[in-house]
């Protein structure tokens, strides 16, 4: 029976242990570029012990980004950023990741702690919206909204294949589609945004093909050897959005297109959600387990997992692979080293390089001389 810190091999990629931090967007570049506070921030969480480490949604072109201070990968001049932040988090003994994506109807974003709204398209930080179809989000996203043409779906899927190309020549071993919340992929699964009428709209069949085209597209450069994942809005918890029966079977759509592990969230395609239950301990679970069940692939799962006890049963009851935490990962650069020290792992020190990991084991001293609280909680059962 696997735990919180058993290996986990997928395809040619092993990671040391089942934690992974989450794609967290920070909104600190400049000109899409990663810099030293990225690999700041990735390099101390491989070296606090996570096994898989992503940094944030990396936009495949530029109005596929959040904010203009957002990260993107559409340019060569992109990659040497991105090419130090892989390395230090190899360095640090986990396996680098990264999450294409394109955020559709909910760019052009301000940086959220001016306020959690959008630009307009005239602004100099702004830029116009394309989405599935010509529909503003509402509420706190207003600006208009333009249908992608057809031509502009073939570009798009081209631009995740060479996103792809050069996330491989930055030595990225682990590749996450985003398709969840709100943003390009989830929108085209989301009968609350996707009122086309052509090929790309409609029945869930046609729904779906926007997921598969560039699954496709990403493989033709996306080695075999290497996972190709995805993060999934599965459900809008909305009677006219996205159901989840509905996305568990694009999921297996999906598996033959080459998806190697999905990554199971929430829709986030409205603000009118009926009764997510956000203060749930793991309340995603339930939906990831039933993917791995029903689909036959292994699964990972966000939302609420920052309790060493939890995150360690979800992995034991066998419902799902990996657990990605996001706030936790902010909150703890040595999570993974605390939890195992909540957990009584017998070695806690042994998630961390070796190197580092020395002088905490062999420098003599009384309880408490390394700084760590006393162990508080519960013991692995
Ligand atoms: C600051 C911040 C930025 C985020 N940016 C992204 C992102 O770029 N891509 C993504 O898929 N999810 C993003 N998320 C969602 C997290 O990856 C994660 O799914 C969510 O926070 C739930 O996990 P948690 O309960 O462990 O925080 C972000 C969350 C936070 C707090």
């Amino acid at each position: 029976m696997p735990d919180l810190f058993s290996p986990f091999t997928l395809k040619g990629v092993t990671l040391r242990n089942r934690i992974a931090m989450s794609p967290m967007t920070m909104y600190r570049s400049v000109d899409g570029k990663m810099s030293d506070f990225h690999v700041m921030l990735m390099g101390s969480r491989a070296a606090g012990g996570f096994g898989l480490v992503f940094p944030e949604q990396i936009a495949i072109v530029p109005e596929g980004r959040t904010s203009v201070g957002c990260a993107g990968i559409w340019d060569d001049a992109q990659m040497e950023g991105l090419s130090r932040v892989a390395a230090i988090i190899k360095d640090m003994g986990a396996v680098p990741a990264i999450q294409l994506g394109h955020t559709g109807r909910k760019g052009s974003e301000k940086k959220p702690w001016f306020g959690k709204t959008q630009l307009p398209p005239d602004h100099p930080d702004g830029w116009q919206l394309r989405a599935p179809s010509a529909l503003s989000y509402g509420g706190r996203y207003t600006y208009p909204v333009e249908a992608l043409t057809i031509p502009q779906i073939h570009a798009l899927h081209a631009a995740y294949a060479d996103a792809a190309r050069r996330a491989l020549a930055c030595g990225f071993e682990w590749l996450e589609m985003h398709f969840a919340h709100g943003y390009l992929g989830a929108s085209f699964l989301s009968p609350l945004a996707n009122r086309r009428d052509d090929a790309y709209g409609g029945s869930l069949e046609n729904r779906v093909r926007f997921h598969l085209e560039a699954l496709d597209a990403v493989r033709t450069v996306w080695p075999d050897s290497l996972p190709l994942t995805m993060r999934l809005g599965s459900d809008d918890f909305h009677p006219d959005g996205t159901q989840f029966d509905d996305a568990v079977w694009a999921i297996g759509q999906m598996r033959e297109h080459g998806l190697d592990f999905a990554d199971i969230s929430l829709g986030l395609n409205t603000d009118a959600m009926q009764g997510v239950p956000f203060n749930e301990v793991g309340f995603m679970v339930d939906r990831a387990a039933r993917v791995r069940r029903e689909i036959g692939i292994p699964v990972g799962v966000s939302w609420n997992l920052g309790i060493p006890a939890m995150a360690d049963s979800v992995i034991r009851r066998e419902l799902i692979d990996v657990v990605f935490l996001g706030r936790p990962a902010l909150a703890n650069p040595h999570w993974p080293v605390w939890a195992a020290r909540e957990l009584a792992h017998n070695d806690p020190f042994s998630l961390i390089p070796e190197d580092w990991a020395w002088w905490l084991r062999s420098r003599p001293g009384p309880e408490g001389s390394l700084g760590w609280p006393p162990v508080a909680t519960t013991t692995m059962g």
